[in-house]
């Protein structure tokens, strides 16, 4: 049976691909410190325009964390299958699952990601989403359902680094690439989840400023708000 986030993201079909769009490398405007590598951005307008609506957060996790995450998961997922025959899927090559309840290591990296990504009192999604990408796998261009889902969405990366891509959706000219190292969160808010399709890039065109960035299999651990 099919999840019903992936129901969600589903009935938000993503845009037709139109062509590669790779970066011109343009550098973005002024960041926290360390942010600024992680981000690179049609034009500084746009990144001072969307300021904490995007955020990345290096190393939020440390290793030990991240095999807590992955030994809750692994049992679980294993028992899947890996989806790739749905073409009008938004998420190719994929298994996922979702999680109400987690032992106390991985709990405390939960509320660690509450804290920072939500304001206090929010209502939050309470089965966290457990989205296990193959290595040949890839998320397309959509963006999440608003009926179901509120102005935030947060992410750990696990496994492998990876490239998130926003896109303008009234305005594909205007974009930015996210660099997701491994064991990173990535926010969403806002415009940003609103006004911006999101995706992660596939393997061959895992190019970050220029650089390749190898995408091995990833699994991602996503918080989202409710609606208001
Ligand atoms: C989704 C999604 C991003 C990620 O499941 O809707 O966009 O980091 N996932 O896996
Ligand atoms: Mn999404």
């Amino acid at each position: 049976m099919r999840l019903l986030l992936s129901m969600w993201t589903r009935l938000h079909r993503p845009p037709a691909l139109t062509g590669a769009r790779l970066c011109s490398g343009a550098r973005g405007g002024p960041l926290a410190a360390g942010e600024e590598t992680l981000i690179r951005c049609s034009s500084p307008d746009l990144l001072r325009a969307l300021g904490s609506q995007v955020e990345v957060k290096t190393a939020f996790i440390t290793e030990e964390e991240e095999a807590a995450l992955l030994g809750e998961l692994e049992p679980g997922l294993r028992k899947k299958r890996y989806e790739f025959n749905h073409w009008d899927d938004a998420i190719h090559g994929y298994r996922e699952t979702e999680r109400e309840r987690w032992g106390e290591a991985s709990e405390q990296v939960l509320s660690r990601v509450r804290s920072v990504a939500f304001p206090e009192g929010c209502s939050l999604l309470g089965p966290v989403h457990v989205l296990d990408l193959d290595k040949t796998g890839y998320i397309k261009p959509h963006i999440d359902s608003v009926k179901f889902c509120g102005s935030t969405i947060a992410g750990l990366s696990l496994l492998s680094d990876s490239i998130m891509r926003l896109v303008r959706e009234d305005s594909k000219n205007h974009w930015l690439d996210l660099l997701l190292p491994r064991r990173s969160l990535y926010i969403l808010r806002d415009q940003a989840r609103f006004s911006f399709t999101h995706e992660i890039l596939k393997d061959e065109e895992s190019v970050f400023d220029g650089e390749r960035v190898p995408r091995q299999r990833r699994i991602s651990v996503i918080c989202r708000n409710l609606p208001d």
